[in-house]
């Protein structure tokens, strides 16, 4: 049998899009690459009980005991490396990576971004927000990207998008409900596995 590519997933938070990640894998929806690490750079990550539940190997990284960002981004690569890992899947992680380690990682990091880049993105668009900002605007369909990440924040090639439409009388919350199951749970493990094929196909 071929060999899978070992996926790292990044998260902050409730971990909603490791979930969909996670059932994928178990569906077969992903199947050139396994879920082998979830790295956490908040202790109280609720993604971090979805890993262990999952029987996946969950870390918690903190950049305050590394000494800030640099330090954060070492501890990572070694855990990284000793892991070998191919891809790393941002899903839902609320943190901006250094350029050094964009480079390292490059074509190699994919992150989930909850509206239609270059909509509502960049510096400062992030989780609800995001949907406050589109609702505020008034746009009638808003979406999730799926695209690599470089040294510009949401400025990578993007590889997957998805359109949802926006209802009367829709708050952030509602709106955020929607994209995440009409868009984000589908086009992240949709583009996890392709990039992981890409990966696996590459070697051969
Ligand atoms: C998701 O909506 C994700 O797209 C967004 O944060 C949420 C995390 O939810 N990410 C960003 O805004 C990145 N800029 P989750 O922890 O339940 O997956």
């Amino acid at each position: 049998m071929e060999r899978k590519a070992k996926v790292a997933v990044f998260v902050s938070g409730g971990g909603t899009n490791l979930q969909a990640l996670i059932d994928a894998q178990q569906k077969g929806i992903i199947k050139s690459g396994e879920i082998s690490l979830v790295v956490s750079n908040k202790k109280s990550a609720f993604a971090l009980e979805r890993a262990e539940k999952a029987g996946i190997k969950g870390v918690f990284v903190s950049k305050k005991e590394n000494g800030g960002q640099e330090g954060f981004e070492r501890a990572v690569n070694e855990i990284l490396d000793a892991e070998g890992i191919d891809l790393i899947v941002l899903a839902g992680f609320l943190s901006i990576l250094s350029p050094g380690f964009t480079r390292k990682w490059e074509n190699r990091i994919i992150n989930i971004h909850p509206s239609l880049i270059p909509s509502f993105c960049g510096e400062g668009f992030y989780g609800l927000t995001v949907h406050e900002k589109a609702l505020e605007y008034g746009v009638k369909v808003t979406g999730a990207t799926v695209h690599f990440v470089n040294e510009i924040p949401d400025g990578g090639k993007i590889i997957l998008q998805k359109a949802v439409d926006i209802q009367d009388g829709d708050t952030p919350e509602i709106l955020q409900r929607r994209v995440m199951e009409q868009a984000e749970w589908i086009i992240l493990p949709e583009a996890a596995e392709m990039i992981c094929n890409s990966i696996i196909n590459q070697e051969e």
